[in-house]
């Protein structure tokens, strides 16, 4: 089974081929970043645009880097949501008309199965089931995966995503958008413990977040103040402190009420160091252990939804000629869990 996968659902397209046998055989990604950052967020309509112009280039290099032509390509794979719709749609109507024309079926993924997937591209891939933080831009999520298509979610945002709050509290430092990488880099000059920021949703029971509160204690942090880098990096690190520790907590009591030995890091935020070396900390104190994709498939890409693509197909799971699009759209289904 050799899959192609298309990811357009929001500021990068991105094709890659994925082969049950051999593993990842090629990726391709452009970034709408520069294009974007003029407006110091991602515009719509100017996403569309440039999906369409880049899909077909990307789907020949990714292609022509896996020696692969249409024979050999056994399914076409894409993200059918949530995302923008306007690019969503792009991806949605290329996959549809690419299985058309060569004869394949086609399979739309969930964004966030991608995400959670993407670990499964390294050697030593994690097996089911497992604990899942989905740290995104648009999601902040813990999920209890039990395997492929079985996912609950255990606990998430009541408001901005974890990756939200990096890239505004970055603007707020005066850092470009996405912010969320430079925010990191800066925090890593910063002191410890010079600002210290509330830890949201810690003193209550439960495993969901809220981020909206830090963005403002930031504001609250650097008003009247003259701004220089030393300090700029102190917030960024107190921030980040604030962040992490959150996050590692609710982590541990997961691993706690689901007795599961094995987390997973997915999402762009997933790429961040200090979260990365916390969460090692909090698994070590359960005999668990952590996994995560490189850095290059914690953000948005392709190759995690060609692997996705493959293991729906392979388990008999296609559209049947239904182009799906969803601006929304829950993963799994919200269970509490008493903790
Ligand atoms: O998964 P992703 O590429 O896109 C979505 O599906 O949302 O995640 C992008 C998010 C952005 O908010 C970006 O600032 C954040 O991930 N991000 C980081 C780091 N690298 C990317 N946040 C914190 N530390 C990083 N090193
Ligand atoms: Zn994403």
């Amino acid at each position: 089974m050799r899959v192609i996968g298309i990811e357009s659902s929001c500021d990068e397209t991105a094709v890659a081929v994925y082969d049950a046998d051999q593993g990842l055989l090629s990726h391709r990604l452009h970034s709408q970043i520069a294009m974007h950052q003029a407006y110091g967020g991602v515009v719509p309509e100017l996403a569309s645009r440039d999906h369409v112009r880049r899909l077909l280039p990307l789907v020949r290099e990714a292609l022509a880097e896996a020696r692969s032509d249409r024979e050999s390509i056994d399914g076409v794979a894409y993200t059918a949501g949530p995302g923008l719709i306007g690019a969503l749609l792009v991806g949605a109507g290329f996959a549809a008309s690419l299985g058309f024309a060569w004869g394949k079926p086609v399979v739309g993924i969930h964004h966030l199965e991608g995400h959670l997937l993407a670990p499964l591209l390294e050697p030593n891939p994690p097996s089911f089931p497992f604990l899942a933080l989905l740290v995104s831009g648009g999601h902040t999520q813990l999920v209890d995966v039990a395997g492929l298509g079985e996912y609950r979610i255990l606990g998430e945002t009541l408001d901005d995503a974890a990756g939200e709050a990096f890239d505004k509290t970055a603007k707020l430092l005066g850092l470009p958008y996405p912010g969320g990488a430079a925010l990191a880099r800066l925090a890593e000059t910063g002191r410890e413990h010079s600002f210290v920021f509330p830890r949201p949703m810690l003193d209550r029971p439960g495993l969901d977040f809220s981020f909206s509160g830090l963005k403002t204690a930031a504001l609250v942090a650097l008003r009247g103040r003259v701004l220089d880098d030393a300090m700029r990096a102190d917030v960024a690190r107190g921030f980040q402190e604030a962040v992490v520790e959150t996050l590692a907590e609710k982590c541990r009591r997961a691993l706690d009420v689901t007795g599961h030995r094995c987390l997973v890091i997915a999402g762009g935020v997933g790429a961040n160091r200090c979260l990365r070396e916390r969460l090692a900390e909090v698994v070590r104190g359960f005999g668990a252990e952590l996994r995560f994709p490189r850095t290059e498939f914690c953000t948005d890409n392709g190759a995690m939804i060609a692997l996705a693509g493959c293991m729906r197909l392979a388990a008999g799971m296609h559209d049947g000629g239904i182009i799906n699009a969803r601006a929304n759209w829950q993963l799994g289904h919200s269970g509490t869990m008493g903790v």
